[in-house]
């Protein structure tokens, strides 16, 4: 990822960082609404479902601040996607998650969720969760 890149993702993720719970809500509403089935993945009580925003949230900002060193960031990632197995969840949900954060990100950021900015969100979260997905699904 370029430098640029990574500056617009962790400048943005900071403006997040003091509305985390409101995005963390409005994620899992558009999620659902995107997937309703996905619903069952994840735990039934509110309270559960608070401090899975949570960790969420606080994953996002290890794996944005950690972009500048990637190559630590790697088995982080491919640990985490391993995890996700046993979530049960399966590759083509990664896709769904990657539209419910970039709609999550547009509507926390309003207008300084530019073009620039958007992309360079795509091109994160594809980065990162490419060695997710290899690690979970062995692509290579
Ligand atoms: C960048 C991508 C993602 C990040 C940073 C992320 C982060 C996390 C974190 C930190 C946890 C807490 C448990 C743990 O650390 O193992 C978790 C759990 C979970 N994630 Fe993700 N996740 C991502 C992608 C996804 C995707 C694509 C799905 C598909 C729907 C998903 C569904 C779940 C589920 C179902 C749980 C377990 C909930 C529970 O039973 O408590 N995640 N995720």
């Amino acid at each position: 990822m370029e430098d640029k890149t990574i500056t617009l993702v962790q400048d943005s993720f900071k403006k997040v960082r003091p509305i985390a719970d409101t995005a963390a809500e409005l994620f899992y509403a558009k999620l659902f609404q995107l997937d309703p089935p996905l619903k069952q993945l994840f735990p039934v009580n509110q309270e559960s479902m608070k401090v899975q925003g949570n960790k969420l949230m606080s994953m996002l900002g290890v794996a944005v601040s950690g972009l500048n060193n990637f190559e630590t960031l790697v088995p982080v990632l491919e640990d985490l996607g391993k995890r996700h197995l046993e979530y049960k969840v399966e590759e083509f949900n990664y896709y769904t998650v990657g539209e419910a954060l970039i709609a999550t990100l547009e509507a926390g950021l309003g207008d300084e969720f530019t073009y620039e900015v958007k992309n360079a969100w795509v091109d994160a979260y594809t980065t990162m969760t490419n060695v997710m997905m290899n690690a979970a699904y062995q692509k290579n």
